[in-house]
């Protein structure tokens, strides 16, 4: 479902890790744009309206019996079409070229001579750093097409149908390699398809707000708020369209931050008069993480635990017929891919609460990225220190304390947490790293303070730099900073004796120690 009627470009998936990238370029460049698997079909394409369809790359070979394939009426809709790598071997291809193996797999850095009169590279000087990877390389452009660029390896790097407005290109303009990249995307979209750049994140809100009130009518929604950015900015959204008809439900589960459970209702519910009822269920979570130790045994209790309290919760409001989530794009590209061949299949925990509870979902963040979820914020008036929080994992504390879960373990980990975020922000570092916190060990260590002997707990500090989470350095932070933060725990912590700093990357660590 789209709500949006702003021009749009349609990209074809076929495959390429980086298809991801082309969308966040063409949204940074302020068009709007949807990533669909290769095989939607005409009638869809149609359907979608494209004001130009971007072909990406992908893993396959055009001329392997099995290679991804789509209709060529695709090229006579009379919309222009870009295609890149794989995307514009296929297209050769398919309109009468010649695609054949190059003698080597071309990876990495290349030298490009492009035509200025070709108006991808309008503007741009003749010669171009460019990143390839391929294996296939374009013998003979299909009849029609000109060749607008070259390079040592791929003597057709770049075509161009001129009357048609089709180009294809060998190289990846999305990624940072291309450092003109954006710039030839942005011919694409603003010279080539004559795009104005409408999408901005206030056309977002107003078309989000219509739209949310013609679906939600004078029915309740109920949306979960966790304290951190997507649930957040999914109910300031939400409250924007429908005001009191929006209950947010806030689970305290006891494993949070310090100060975090009452930030979150004296920001959403004193601040922004948004309807909150916050469940203290802090008790029930610690008693059923009594004497548990095993980590994902810790995460099988929290799950459960969340959505009974929640449904418990949810049943006593009247006349709800939605629940809200803040699923973000990536989720959603990674859910439906799996039907195109980038095959990354992720389970869907969310589906399984609006399930239970029987209510459809709202998804107001579903096109969105996490940086423009950002934007969203602060564009809807969030506080910038709210926008740019550290992800916190749904299991809290619960997995930075090794060992049994107590009240006692939880405060003394909170007090040296918060120890850690403060000299990290007051010293410029905080927005630095991905993620900076305190685990608390199972260990005990001897140590001495005055003249006494101790035998308290260690302490390490956790602090990554990182793009996704899915890779991840230690970060560098400089000694006085944790010399600071060490000493600081050591003598305003009872209870911890020894600071330690983790120097694992991810892999082969996780950036969580459970
Ligand atoms: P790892 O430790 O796997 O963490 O390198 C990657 C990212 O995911 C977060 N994380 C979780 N988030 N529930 C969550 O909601 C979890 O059980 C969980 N485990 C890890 C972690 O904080 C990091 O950002």
């Amino acid at each position: 479902m789209n709500v949006i009627s702003h021009e749009k470009i349609l990209i074809l998936d076929f495959g390429s890790q980086y298809t991801q990238l082309i969308a966040r370029r063409i949204r940074e460049a302020h068009v709007y744009c949807e990533i669909h698997p290769f095989n939607i079909g005409m009638q869809a394409i149609r359907n979608f309206k494209p004001d130009g369809i971007i072909l990406s790359g992908g893993p396959s070979y055009v001329t392997e019996p099995d290679a991804p394939m789509i209709d060529r009426a695709v090229f006579d809709l009379g919309v222009p079409v870009l295609g890149i790598c794989y995307g514009m071997q296929l297209m050769v291809h398919l309109l009468g070229g010649e695609v054949g193996r190059a003698h080597s797999r071309e990876y990495g850095y290349a030298k490009l001579s492009a035509k200025a009169d070709c108006s991808l590279f309008a503007g741009l000087s003749e010669e171009q750093d460019v990143w390839m990877s391929h294996g296939d390389r374009i013998e003979k452009a299909p009849e029609g097409f000109t060749p607008m660029a070259s390079t040592d390896n791929a003597p057709v790097a770049g075509i161009q149908h001129a009357a048609k407005q089709i180009f294809g290109i060998q190289f990846h303009p999305e990624v940072a390699h291309t450092p003109n990249g954006p710039a030839m995307l942005e011919n694409f979209l603003f010279s080539v398809c004559k795009l104005t750049a409408d999408w901005t994140m206030r056309s977002f809100i107003e078309s989000s707000i219509e739209s949310i009130r013609k679906r939600v009518g004078d029915a309740n929604v109920i949306c979960g708020l966790s304290g951190g950015v997507d649930s957040s900015v999914t109910a300031m959204l939400i409250h924007s369209a429908i005001g009191d008809q929006l209950t947010c439900i806030f689970v305290y589960n006891g494993l949070l931050r310090q100060n975090e459970a009452s930030a979150v209702m004296s920001n959403y519910a004193d601040h922004f008069n948004i309807k909150i009822i916050k469940v203290d269920a802090a008790n029930l979570f610690l008693s059923k993480l009594k004497g548990i130790t095993d980590p994902q045994q810790k995460r099988k209790i929290i799950g459960p635990a969340f959505v009974d309290v929640f449904i418990a919760e949810t049943k006593k409001i009247k006349n709800v017929k939605f629940l809200a989530q803040g699923t973000l794009y990536p989720d959603v590209i990674e859910s439906v891919s799996h039907k195109g061949p980038s095959a990354v299949i992720k389970t869907h925990h969310n589906l399984e609460l609006g399930e239970l509870l029987h209510l459809d979902l709202i998804e107001p963040l579903r096109e969105l990225f996490k940086d423009e979820v950002r934007a969203l914020g602060e564009e809807l008036g969030l506080a910038k220190e709210l926008v740019w929080r550290h992800p916190f994992p749904g299991p809290g504390l619960a997995i930075r304390i090794l060992g049994e879960v107590t009240e006692d373990r939880l405060s003394i980990l909170r007090k040296a947490d918060a120890i850690i975020l403060d000299e990290l922000k007051k010293n410029g570092w905080y927005d630095k790293v991905w993620q900076a916190f305190g685990v608390l060990l199972p260990v005990k260590s001897v140590g001495v303070m005055g003249d006494e002997r101790t035998y308290e707990n260690v302490l390490a500090i956790r602090a990554v730099e990182s793009r996704d989470a899915m890779t991840a350095d230690w970060a560098k932070l400089p000694y006085d900073i944790i010399a600071k933060i060490s000493s600081r725990i050591i003598s305003e912590t009872r209870g911890i004796n020894r600071v330690v700093y983790d120097v694992t990357s991810k892999p082969p660590g996780t950036i969580e120690w459970e």
